[in-house]
């Protein structure tokens, strides 16, 4: 099964109480966003390989460790977007390859609209940067598509999570590893996490219209 890891942590939670507050506004809510992706990919890198290096320090010489693998970030236009510079400043050999899906507002499936997902050649890691896996859907795309272009060791990194998001990704990509901030309680009628943060896209990019309130 899909290895599930909703991290715990106290800085975690600060930054997930701040970044749920209708009241954050855009400015505050990407660095929300930029310090949870950090704490998440801290967790979800630990198992990458390396091999030995010789450092020569300023004094002596000293065994260190490189990465090893070639690392691919796909961030989901557009909220995935606000999680790759961190990430990037974390592995910055990392190659990003982006997926633009957007969800369809009747059927909520996703929609792709752009890819620059190569034909050949995959890389050895691919992680799917996303802050909301909702129904799961667009998640299950992107997957999908990577998939296609060969790479292996898929892993999905969001934000917040819903019960149904999480199934539908374990379901259909049981290898596959998530690791989220928070899991929610579930999916409203119109299939936004619940109690969640709203729009993660809006919300990153300030484009958030008075009627998108739940109200
Ligand atoms: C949101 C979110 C995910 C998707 C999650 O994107 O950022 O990509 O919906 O829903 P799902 O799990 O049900 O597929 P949205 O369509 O709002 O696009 P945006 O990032 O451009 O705002």
């Amino acid at each position: 099964m899909a290895r599930i890891t909703a991290v715990s942590h106290p800085l975690i939670q600060h930054h997930m109480t701040h970044l749920r507050s209708r009241d954050t506004p855009a400015a505050e809510f990407r660095r929300r966003i930029q310090s949870l992706s950090i704490l998440l990919a801290y967790e979800a890198t630990h198992d990458l390989t390396t091999h030995p290096v010789v450092v020569e320090t300023p004094l002596t010489t000293s065994s260190g460790a490189a990465l090893n693998q070639r690392i691919g970030l796909i961030p989901i236009l557009r909220a995935g977007l606000g999680m790759v510079d961190p990430i990037l400043d974390l592995i910055p050999s990392a190659e990003v390859w982006h997926l633009g899906l957007y969800r369809d507002e009747t059927t909520a499936t996703p929609v792709r609209y752009y890819s620059k997902i190569p034909a050949d050649e995959p890389v050895d890691v691919a992680f799917v940067l996303d802050p909301m896996l909702a129904t799961g859907g667009s998640a299950v795309a992107a997957l999908s598509t990577l998939a296609d272009w060969g790479v292996t060791d898929l892993r999905l990194l969001s934000i917040i999570a819903a019960p149904e998001g999480i199934e539908n990704v374990q379901a259909q990509f049981p290898s596959t590893s998530v690791s989220v901030c928070a899991i929610d309680e579930c999916l409203n009628d119109r299939k936004f996490i619940v109690p969640g943060l709203g729009d993660a896209g809006d919300r990153i990019f300030n484009t958030e219209q008075p009627d998108d309130s739940d109200d």
